[in-house]
C-alpha cells in the first residue's frame, strides 16, 4: 500500500476501511466494555493496539489504522471532553479568545498523547505486511467540534466566529495547526508509515473559507511533517469538498487524497495530478445493503480507477450496523480484481 500512496498504479488494489476498528465488530464491542469510557480506551495502549489489530485479523486489510480519535488534540490542550452513548462527543465550547487563553500551549499534546504514540510502538512490530496509518483531524474539522461543543450539521458556530472575528478564530486554528503538526511528527517517530488528515467537514464552505481555513492550515502541517519525514506519505480526506478537490490537492501538497462517496471518479482523475494517489470511495450504505448493489458498486470503482494509483476504501467511515458478511464479500471482490 505504501508504494501506491507514493503514486504507483498496481493491478492488485490495496484495501482498508475508514473506521475499520469499531462497533460493527463483536470483538470490538466486547473489548470496549472493559474500558471505563471511550477516552480511557483510546489512552490505554494495550487496548487501543488490540482494537487496531482486530479488523486485520479478520479481513487481512493492507492498512492498519491507529485506534484513537481526532478529538484527543483538543482534550490534550485542556478542553473538557466526554463521549455520550448515542450522542457522540461533548466538549466545553471554546468561542472566544479569552477561553482560548485558558488552554495549554501546543507542546502539551506531546506529553498528554504519549500513550497514543505508545500504541503505535506496540503496533509497529505486529502489523508486518500492512501499512501502519497514523492520523489526526484537520484544524478546521476539529475546530467545528471545539467551537460548537459537539457535532453539528452545518458547522454554524465555527463559521460565525470565523466570519465575525477572523483574527480571533485564526488563533484557534493556529493552535490546532501547531499541536497537530507536533502530534503527527511524534506519530511518525513512533512508527506510523503513513498519515491521514481527516477533514470530515469540508462540505458547504465557500471557496474563500475553504482556502483560508482548510487548505492553508493543512498545507502548513504537511510541510512541517515533510521537513522531518520527506518520504512519509500523507493522505488528505477533504470530505464534501466537491469541485474544490483540485485546489485542495494542489494547495496542501498531500501525496494521496481520499474521495468521498459523492466524488466522480472520472472528474477526480481529470483533476488530481497522476502522481497523487486516490483513495475511496464506496458508499458505506452500499456496504450495508450488500447483494447486487455492492457487487456493482465495487466493480464500478475498481474499473474507474484502472491504471491510476488507487487504494480501495469507503467514501466515509463504516457504519455500526454493517453486516460482517458484507465486509467479507467486499474483500473477496477487491482481491479478485476487475475480472
Ligand atoms: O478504525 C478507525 O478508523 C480508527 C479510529 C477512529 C475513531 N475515530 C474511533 C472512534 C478514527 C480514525 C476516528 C476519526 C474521527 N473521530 C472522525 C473523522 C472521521 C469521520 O468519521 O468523519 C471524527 C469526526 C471523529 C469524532 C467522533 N468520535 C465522533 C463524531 C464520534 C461519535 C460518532 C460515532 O461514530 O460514535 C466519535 C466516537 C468514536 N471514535 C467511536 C470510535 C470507534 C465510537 C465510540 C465507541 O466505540 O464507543
Amino acid at each position: 500500500m505504501t508504494r501506491v500512496l507514493r503514486g504507483e498504479a498496481t493491478e492488485r488494489r490495496p484495501l482498508w476501511m475508514m473506521r475499520q476498528a469499531g462497533r460493527y465488530l463483536p470483538e470490538y464491542r466486547a473489548l470496549r466494555t472493559e474500558a471505563r469510557d471511550f477516552l480511557a480506551f483510546c489512552l490505554n495502549p494495550e487496548m487501543a493496539s488490540e482494537a487496531s489489530l482486530q479488523p486485520l485479523r479478520r479481513f487481512g486489510f493492507d492498512g492498519a489504522i491507529l485506534f484513537a480519535d481526532i478529538l484527543l488534540i483538543p482534550w490534550a490542550l485542556g478542553v473538557p471532553l466526554h463521549f455520550e452513548e448515542g450522542r457522540g462527543p461533548v466538549l466545553q465550547p471554546v468561542q472566544s479568545v479569552e477561553s482560548l487563553q485558558a488552554l495549554r500551549g501546543a507542546d502539551a499534546v506531546l506529553e498528554a498523547l504519549e500513550p497514543v504514540c505508545q500504541t503505535l510502538r506496540l503496533l509497529a512490530p505486529q502489523v508486518k505486511d500492512a501499512t501502519l496509518i497514523g492520523f489526526a483531524g484537520a484544524p478546521w474539522t476539529v475546530a467545528t467540534y471545539v467551537v460548537e461543543g459537539h457535532g453539528s450539521p452545518d458547522q454554524a458556530a465555527a463559521k460565525l466566529w470565523a466570519y465575525r472575528d477572523p483574527q480571533g478564530f485564526a488563533r484557534l486554528i493556529d493552535l490546532l495547526t501547531d499541536a497537530t503538526s507536533l502530534y503527527l511528527i511524534a506519530q511518525a517517530e513512533a512508527g506510523a508509515e503513513a498519515l491521514q488528515i481527516f477533514e470530515s467537514w469540508a462540505q458547504g464552505l465557500p471557496e474563500s473559507v475553504f482556502a483560508q481555513w482548510c487548505i492553508e492550515p493543512t498545507a502548513r502541517i504537511v510541510s512541517r511533517v515533510k521537513a522531518r519525514f520527506p518520504s512519509l506519505p500523507i493522505i488528505g480526506f477533504p470530505r464534501g469538498c466537491g469541485s474544490l478537490l483540485q485546489d485542495y490537492v494542489r494547495g496542501t501538497g498531500v501525496d494521496a487524497v481520499g474521495l468521498d462517496t459523492a466524488q466522480s471518479i472520472a472528474q477526480a482523475r481529470g483533476q488530481v495530478p497522476g502522481h497523487v494517489a486516490m483513495q475511496g470511495n464506496l458508499d458505506p450504505l452500499a456496504l450495508i445493503a450488500g447483494g447486487e448493489a455492492l457487487d456493482v458498486e465495487v466493480a464500478r470503482i475498481l474499473r474507474g480507477f484502472t491504471g491510476a494509483p488507487h487504494v480501495f476504501n469507503l467514501g466515509h467511515g463504516i457504519l455500526p450496523q454493517t453486516p460482517i458478511a458484507h465486509v467479507e464479500r467486499l474483500v473477496e471482490l477487491v482481491r479478485n480484481g476487475t475480472r
